[in-house]
């Protein structure tokens, strides 16, 4: 298993590496994490608006839109006014990481489907499985690209937003805790499923980049 994170990562790697030597493609890369976090970010907002919204739950989503955020600004340093929205040709690879965000949240649903909740329980477990999911891949590559950045002198890091990340994760590992006597069974299936998921999202950036 080991070998085979650290083959993964040595392909992000690569794969990075490459996407950093073009500031055109560096900006599309940064435009579409900043969609991921602003999807992530909209996902709590719209989803956990309700009587039972705690101040967690506030945190993280203004914490997603500031990653959101953080990420637009930095594509001002790579190409000053550009001015990017979210229009797919102003991504990487399109709309694949909408799809790919779409079915994680499908696989969710499903996977909690049987399960005996009230609606708003049912909401907050979607939440907490989709994020958690999504957080452990976003802190596996922000790393990496930190590591590039660093190398490479761009000028910024990600060393605060990995530490809010990783901030996230642990709350919400203990909130699944509480909610799903069976969360780690379930959340091993989910990340199976995620890494496929990913695998097809990184194809799509690879055949962006390579071809
Ligand atoms: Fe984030
Ligand atoms: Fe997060």
């Amino acid at each position: 298993m080991i070998a085979i994170a650290e083959k993964e990562g040595q392909r992000e790697r690569i794969l990075l590496e490459k996407i950093l030597d073009k500031p055109s493609q560096h900006a599309l890369f940064l435009n579409t994490i900043s969609l991921m976090e602003h999807i992530g970010s909209r996902k709590i907002l719209l989803t956990q608006s309700n009587a039972h919204t705690t101040e967690f739950i506030l945190r993280h989503a203004s914490e997603e839109a500031r990653h959101a955020l953080f990420f637009k600004k930095k594509i001002e340093l790579i190409i000053p006014n550009s001015h990017f929205g979210y229009s797919s040709n102003e991504l990487l690879a399109g709309s694949s990481a909408i799809i790919y965000f779409q079915k994680l949240d499908a696989s969710v649903r499903k996977s909690i489907r049987d399960m005996d909740l009230s609606n708003s329980k049912r909401t907050y477990l979607n939440y907490l499985y989709t994020t958690t999911v999504i957080e452990i891949r976003a802190t596996k590559l922000y790393k990496i690209y930190n590591e590039v950045l660093s190398e490479r002198n761009f000028g910024f890091h990600l060393n605060g937003l990995l530490a809010e990340e990783e901030g996230h994760l642990a709350e919400m590992e203990s909130e699944i805790d509480s909610l799903d006597s069976n969360w780690s069974e379930r959340l091993n299936k989910l990340l199976e499923q995620e890494g496929k998921l990913y695998q097809r999202l990184w194809r799509n950036w690879e055949e962006a980049i390579f071809f």
